[in-house]
């Protein structure tokens, strides 16, 4: 994996990036790309609800649209912001457009892969496709992208730019990868919050009360994430810190170790990376 933060980034204020789809991501990448001081006039969206389009535009005064197709013809980068199992009719919907204009693509959906894509966009596209996860929503995201043959570094950096609004970023070299990052980083959230219900209840459980259980929870886990991410030794290190021979962190750890929760956790991601090869292929055969 690449952490490409030194890439020279192109003048991204330049280009106008039209999203089509305009729900939940389109709404956070906007939102990011408009904090980091990116113009409005040169964000459109496409979206067939034309309240979810007024909403938007009143939101961040951003240009919309309601022809995928229109969207295009305007585009130096297209977005593909619908759900994963529109994309097949919505890319074969703006091939012809994209044909003629040949933006940057970038895909969010999660599972589509770019071969897929390249076919419904009817060949000779460059195509970036990405996996973000759901803090994106708070610009606390973390993408993964992947770039098709014949993707240039500028164009790279393009994408890379777009996606950073919304947290961080890294690459992948291999295609095949998104699905072990869709188990680790596009899944992950769900599993910290499993960890955070299962500390509340043992809170409670215990005589605390259920906010305070919350509350320090939820707590502990920002501080730990933040010194994690803060800190430059690793977590196995933090841990060690933290944990004073005999003492009650070693007691609860070594309960945990008893009860396996590292396999636990592998056999949890092969299992979500197993899910998202299955659900990538059930999309093929669309
Ligand atoms: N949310 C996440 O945390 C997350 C994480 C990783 C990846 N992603 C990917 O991001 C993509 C978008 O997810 P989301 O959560 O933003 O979904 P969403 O809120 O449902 O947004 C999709 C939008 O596309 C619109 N749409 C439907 N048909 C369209 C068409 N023919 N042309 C243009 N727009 C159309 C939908 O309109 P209607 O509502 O009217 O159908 C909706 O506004 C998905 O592919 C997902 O896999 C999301």
């Amino acid at each position: 994996m690449n952490h490409n933060s030194t890439a020279r980034i192109p003048d991204l204020s330049s280009k106008t990036i039209t999203f089509i789809g305009g729900g939940n991501m389109a709404a956070s990448l906007i939102g990011g790309l408009i904090a980091d001081g990116y113009k409005a006039k040169r964000i459109i969206v496409s979206d067939p609800d034309g309240e979810k389009l007024a909403g938007l535009a009143a939101r961040f005064g951003i240009i919309t649209i309601g022809d995928n197709s229109d969207a295009v013809n305007r585009a130096d980068v297209v977005v593909l912001a619908v759900k994963p199992q529109m994309m097949k009719q919505v890319v074969e919907g703006i091939a012809d457009a994209a044909q003629i204009r040949r933006p940057l693509i970038v895909s969010i959906a999660a599972g589509v892969r770019e071969r897929e894509l390249g076919i419904w966009l009817g060949g000779g596209a460059a195509l970036v496709r990405t996996m973000p996860n759901t803090p994106a929503m708070l610009q606390a995201g973390a993408t993964v992208l992947h770039a098709a043959p014949g993707v240039t570094d500028d164009q790279k950096s393009l994408a890379e730019s777009i996606l950073r609004a919304v947290g961080l970023t890294c690459w992948v070299d291999d295609e095949e990868k998104m699905d072990a990052v869709t188990a680790l980083s596009g899944s992950g959230p769900a599993y910290f919050f499993m960890v955070m219900e299962a500390m509340e209840e043992a809170g409670k459980s215990m005589g605390l009360a259920a906010e305070t259980a919350r509350l320090l929870t939820i707590q502990t886990a920002l501080g730990a994430a933040r010194m994690a991410i803060e800190s430059s030794d690793g977590p196995a290190a933090l841990r060690w810190q933290v944990t004073s021979p005999g003492g009650t962190t070693e007691r609860a750890l070594s309960i945990l170790e008893e009860g396996s929760l590292r396999d636990l956790f592998g056999k949890a991601l092969q299992g979500a990376r197993e899910r998202s090869v299955e659900l990538s292929r059930m999309l093929e055969e669309k």
